[in-house]
């Protein structure tokens, strides 16, 4: 389903010799026994997951339908970087089917949120509000504004319909709300942090709305964990991309650029940032996760990256089949030159801009470049992959000796902004 590719990424050392490294550590991944394992959860999710209420979501999705006009997804971080990703990459950025999706609860933007709720007006709204600790300031103060505007524009009695809410099963503000109110609510496991939850009612609840086919997402989930399920570094490619990555910071490179040459994987790229940095930003190490869209980009960032400081390499995330292509059309004129492409696809010429760009960057630039390429940007691609980038990314972290599933350093921003709110103890 994926294919890496290394040869591109000047590697001092060959992958093969960390296979003991990497032995030691799948067995503390499998059998949950590493830094973090309270948090492992995710690592039998494609078959432990919760089949009720897997049906309940699929069940959900198509009864509300026709009234999901506009999908609000209320969440912030892991709570909403999967889902919008996962959207994203399957649908487009302008599907037409009907529904509209729209992120809100990931910002204090007055100017935001005020722009959501005109947009609303006359709309029907499904409103899924999505946090785990059911407390956190963006979200909760996004939400009780929404939840005034769907409250006066359907009433309470059908807002029980309208909003969901996904949550912790028991405990927090949320679900004490939720249950007070009489919404529908799903669950956030306790052993799935945010950043690897986009497989739990966290992400498959907004993509069922959305029309997504999460019965082919979690199909593809289930083929990763029995394909990846082995140590060999012959087999096991997502082990081989999280031992370059340590072979290439050994090597002084800090910087991880993930570069993809459609627009609308730009939002994957974000998920793959909160993913990598969040879990691996610890105790002063770490690879600073960053991205780019080509060739958008090649126009802006593509002149630090072929001769800048050589601070980064490139993770060239590319896709065999695009989900639609085009000819370009004859102009018996050619006023603008440009028939020497006539006939030819655009999504060919894509792949030729990442060819000549991947010479330049590799050969000229000298620029290491590692190459992830997956089939197409469709439902069991998305499944198959989240399981390759959660393995990846937790081999990678224990091979620096961080847990790869906490993340206290955000708790700083929160306690100083809380001081200057005036939040009560
Ligand atoms: O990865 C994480 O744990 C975080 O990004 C959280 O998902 C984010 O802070 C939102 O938290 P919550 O779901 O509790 O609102």
């Amino acid at each position: 389903m994926i294919k890496f590719d290394e040869t591109h990424g000047h590697l001092q050392k060959s992958i093969e010799s960390y296979q003991e490294t990497v032995n030691r550590i799948h067995e503390q991944i499998v059998n949950k026994t590493g830094a973090g394992n309270d948090y492992l959860g995710w690592q039998d999710w494609p078959v432990n997951y919760d089949k009720e209420e897997f049906e309940r979501i699929v069940a959900l999705g198509e009864k509300l339908k026709d009234k999901a006009e506009v999908i609000v997804v209320c969440g912030i971080g892991g709570s909403y970087l999967g889902a919008r990703a996962a959207i994203e990459m399957i649908q487009g950025l302008y599907p037409d089917n009907g529904h509209e999706v729209i992120f809100a609860g990931n910002t204090f933007s007055s100017t935001y949120l005020k722009q959501v709720l005109n947009h609303l007006k006359g709309k029907s709204v499904i409103l899924n509000v999505i946090s785990k600790s059911g407390t956190t300031t963006e979200t909760a103060l996004a939400f009780r504004i929404l939840r005034e505007y769907m409250e006066e524009t359907y009433g309470k009695e059908e807002c029980r319909e309208r909003i969901i809410a996904t949550t912790d099963k028991a405990r927090g503000t949320l679900k004490a709300l939720a249950d007070k109110e009489g919404y529908q609510t799903f669950v956030i496991p306790d052993d799935i942090g945010g950043r690897y939850s986009v497989l739990t009612a966290v992400g498959l609840l907004p993509m069922a709305l959305a029309g997504v086919d999460i019965r082919t997402v979690m199909a593809g989930f289930l083929k990763a964990y029995e394909e990846l399920g082995t140590a060999d570094l012959q087999k096991n490619t997502a082990y081989r991309y999280a031992v370059s990555r340590r072979i290439l910071q050994d090597q002084g490179y800090n910087v991880e650029m993930f570069v993809t040459y459609e627009p609308q994987l730009a939002m994957l790229a974000e998920w793959w940032k909160q993913l990598l940095g969040e879990s691996e930003g610890k105790e002063g190490k770490g690879i600073l996760p960053d991205s780019a869209t080509f060739s958008t980009d090649l126009h802006s960032l593509g002149q630090f990256i072929q001769e800048g400081n050589k601070v980064l390499y490139e993770t060239v995330f590319t896709v065999k089949e695009p989900t639609l292509d085009m000819t370009v059309p004859n102009d018996p004129e050619n006023s603008d030159n440009m028939n020497y492409l006539v006939g030819k696809s655009l999504d060919w010429v894509n792949k030729q801009a990442f060819r000549g760009t991947l010479e330049a960057h590799e050969v000229t630039g000298n620029v290491p470049n590692l190459i992830i390429e997956v089939p197409d940007m469709k439902e069991y691609t998305f499944g198959y992959m989240c399981y390759w980038f959660f393995i990846a990314t937790a081999m990678t972290c224990y091979m620096l000796d961080i847990n790869p599933f906490n993340q206290p350093g955000v708790e700083v921003y929160k306690k100083n902004m809380f001081k200057l709110l005036g939040k009560p103890e």
